[in-house]
Formats: C-alpha cells, sequence, structure tokens
C-alpha cells in the first residue's frame, strides 16, 4: 500500500477540516445541547425566491448559462452594488458557487507559490486555508480589541514585508465588527500608497446594522487595487443553494473567469433566476431578518454584559464573539467544558486563527427560544465553576 502522505499533495496536507466544522461534529454526541454554532439564518428562503426557482425549473432554465452567469442577475447585482456606492457594471461582475468559490477563485487568479497575504485575525478560516492551499505565505494583522484594523502595524507590515494581497472582512465572522467611514478612509489612503491588492469580502454587507455602509470597493480610484466578494447565503437565508459573486475590474476579472470556467463552468442556473427575483422583490425580506438579528443581538449582549462577560456590541452579521481570557482555559478546553457541562455548543475563537484564542463565537442565527435557553444554562453553569 502506498503511503498516502507521499502522494497527497503537500498543500493540502498542510490544511485542516474547518474547526467550526468540528466543533459543530462534536455536538452531534451531545443530543441536548442547544448548538449556537452555525453561520447560517434559521429563516426559510423568502416564498418569492422559491416560487422563481420552481419557475425557472418548469421554464427548463436548467442548462449552463454563460461563465459568468446570467446578465439579468448581474445588472440587478450592478444596482443594488451602486445603492452602496459600489460601482461595478454587469460584466465586471461574475456568478460563482457560493462566495467560497469566489475566494478561492480569486486567490488562485493571484497568487503564486510563496506570495505574501495578509490576513486578519480572528477571521473567517477560509482565507487561510485558500492561500495555504496555494502555497502562499500568510502574514496576520492583529486587530484593536473592537476588532477594527490596527493601522499602526498595518503600516509597518506592508512596508516592511511587502505582501501582494491583503483581506479586509467586513462586517466580520466572527467579531461582528463592521468598517467605520474614518477607518474606510484610513485603509483607502494606505491601499492608494502602495502596491497592494486587496480582497473585500462582503459576504455581511447586507446585514451592517449602521444606517450607513462602509467599503474599500467604495473608492473608484481604486478600483484596480480591489476585487470584491459578495453573496447570497445570508442575505436571502440560501446557505444549501449556493451561489456567490465576485466584483473585479475588466483585467482581473479575465483571470478570475478562467480560474471560474474550468473550476465550474458556471454557477447554478436555477438559483441564478432565484437571486435575481430575490434582488428585484425580497429587499422586505431581507430589512425583516435583519431587523430581528438586531433584537436576538440586544438580547444576548444584554444578558452576557450581566454575566460579566466583556463583549463588544456586535454592529454586524449575525455573531457575539466575547472574551473569555478571565477563565484562565484556553478556548477549545472553555468551549468543551461549556458543551459538557452547561449543554450549549459555541465555537472557540481559536478556530478563527491566533487572534481568536481567548473568545468565543456564538451565532445568534437561533431563535429567541433558543437564545434564551443557551444564556440561562450559561448562567447556571458560571455559578457552578
Ligand atoms: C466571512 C465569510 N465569507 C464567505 C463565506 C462563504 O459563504 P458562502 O460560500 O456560503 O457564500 C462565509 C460563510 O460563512 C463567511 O462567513
Amino acid at each position: 500500500m502506498n503511503n498516502i502522505n507521499n502522494i497527497v499533495s503537500r498543500n493540502v496536507q498542510n490544511i485542516e477540516i474547518s474547526g467550526i466544522r468540528k466543533f459543530f461534529n462534536k455536538v452531534v454526541n451531545y443530543p441536548d445541547a442547544i448548538s449556537l454554532t452555525l453561520g447560517q439564518p434559521d429563516f426559510n428562503v423568502p416564498e418569492k425566491i422559491k416560487g422563481a426557482m420552481v419557475k425557472a425549473i418548469e421554464d427548463n432554465k436548467t442548462t449552463y448559462t454563460s461563465n459568468a452567469g446570467i446578465l439579468e442577475l448581474r445588472e440587478e447585482i450592478s444596482k443594488y452594488l451602486k445603492n452602496q456606492h459600489i460601482d461595478y457594471d454587469a460584466d465586471e461582475i461574475c456568478l460563482t458557487i457560493g462566495g467560497s468559490e469566489g475566494l478561492m477563485d480569486v486567490f488562485t487568479a493571484l497568487l503564486n507559490p510563496e506570495d505574501k497575504v495578509l490576513i486578519p485575525t480572528p477571521a473567517y478560516p477560509a482565507y487561510e486555508s485558500c492561500v495555504k492551499l496555494l502555497g502562499g505565505q500568510i502574514i496576520n494583522y492583529n486587530l484593536k480589541e473592537d476588532f477594527s484594523i490596527n493601522f499602526e502595524e498595518l503600516k509597518i507590515l506592508i512596508s516592511q514585508e511587502k505582501p501582494k494581497v491583503m483581506v479586509v472582512s467586513y462586517p466580520s465572522n466572527p467579531t461582528g465588527a463592521i468598517l467605520s467611514k474614518e477607518d474606510n478612509n484610513k485603509l483607502y489612503e494606505i491601499i492608494k500608497d502602495n502596491e497592494i491588492m486587496v480582497i473585500s469580502d462582503e459576504m455581511y454587507s447586507s446585514l451592517c446594522f449602521e444606517d450607513n455602509y462602509y467599503s474599500i470597493a467604495q473608492f473608484n480610484d481604486i478600483k484596480n487595487k480591489v476585487i470584491a466578494v459578495g453573496g447570497f447565503s445570508k442575505m436571502f437565508s440560501m446557505t444549501g443553494l449556493r451561489l456567490g459573486y465576485v466584483c473585479a475590474a475588466e483585467g482581473f476579472m479575465n483571470a478570475i473567469m478562467k480560474v471560474h470556467q474550468y473550476n465550474v463552468s458556471c454557477a447554478p442556473s436555477i438559483v441564478q433566476w432565484g437571486a435575481y427575483e430575490g434582488l428585484k422583490s425580497c429587499m422586505s425580506d431581507v430589512e425583516y431578518m435583519k431587523s430581528e438579528f438586531i433584537k436576538r443581538r440586544d438580547y444576548l449582549h444584554d444578558r452576557f454584559i450581566k454575566m460579566g462577560f466583556e463583549a463588544n456590541l456586535p454592529m454586524g452579521a449575525f455573531y457575539m464573539f466575547p472574551s473569555i481570557e478571565k477563565f484562565n482555559m484556553k478556548s477549545e478546553e472553555f468551549c468543551e467544558r461549556l458543551l459538557k457541562e452547561a449543554g450549549v455548543a459555541v465555537v472557540p475563537g481559536s478556530a478563527f486563527g491566533v487572534g481568536g484564542e481567548g473568545y468565543m463565537r456564538i451565532s445568534y442565527a437561533y431563535s429567541m427560544e433558543q437564545l434564551k435557553e443557551a444564556a440561562d444554562r450559561i448562567e447556571n453553569w458560571l455559578k457552578s465553576i
């Protein structure tokens, strides 16, 4: 029998399955536990989207679409983005199989082995795994206590390490932080003055709890230095339907399209028609979901503060990232004990990189009843430890 390790690519051996999934798999052994682990809204897909997908099947819209995806949807995305002051035309947008494929396509289109990529820590784990798979070098940049960018450190890292690419990820999974107007302007100055590409992950842009949304993709004069990745998993609560998109200026889009074409040809046709309907007529559903998330956020944050946790008020997405430092346990141990002894599953902060140690991620994409029961259980457990 061949030694598998001699055969499987070193880059693949170098990565692990996501810590979020690992922890989720443990929860299965505790059937009575309340799981607040997944980044998946608990709402149904809006009815009109479902109807549009059923109709697409009935109308036999089940063939390949163009590689970039149906023009109707790309035009609708372009309009949606322009409302957020992000200027991409339909031919600068490519539909992908979730933001996940979009991210991988972009990294693949940009990176040569050894290229350096600045990745925030803590952050969504896929960034580091994509870079490792491609043989790139990860350079972490730390975030401040409120999970905003530490610009002093960032400037030093850029001038010393000369990274080719920087990942920016707001609203953030796992911290719930958003990009402020001031920080967006500061980031712009840095990107303008340096030779660096930004990949901006805008997966949660529809779940920003402030009136105004800020993104580095809003500055048109650095359009050639920014690639945005977005998607509909969270926006329309359609994680399993797998639809995302990449926005890039023409030259980059040509490169991304090559990767996309040979990977998947196109995103699923039926879902594209669903999202098209969604953008045209389901924005009130998105607003409703957002308002529900805000209620849950307020409830959960209040409970945690009353229990004595230090936790920033999340301003977007649907995660809270409280500190567990005062318990003198590694986040993995803390979360294992919380699962076994309190019957509540949350994700250890360490699953989000070195900067996540000392925290736990709680997803509040769960019903108010579940959040209340989980908070009660944690409160009781705290009294016992
Ligand atoms: C920050 C972030 N980016 C990208 C993704 C990928 O989303 P999807 O592939 O479902 O569109 C996720 C999913 O959780 C995420 O949290």
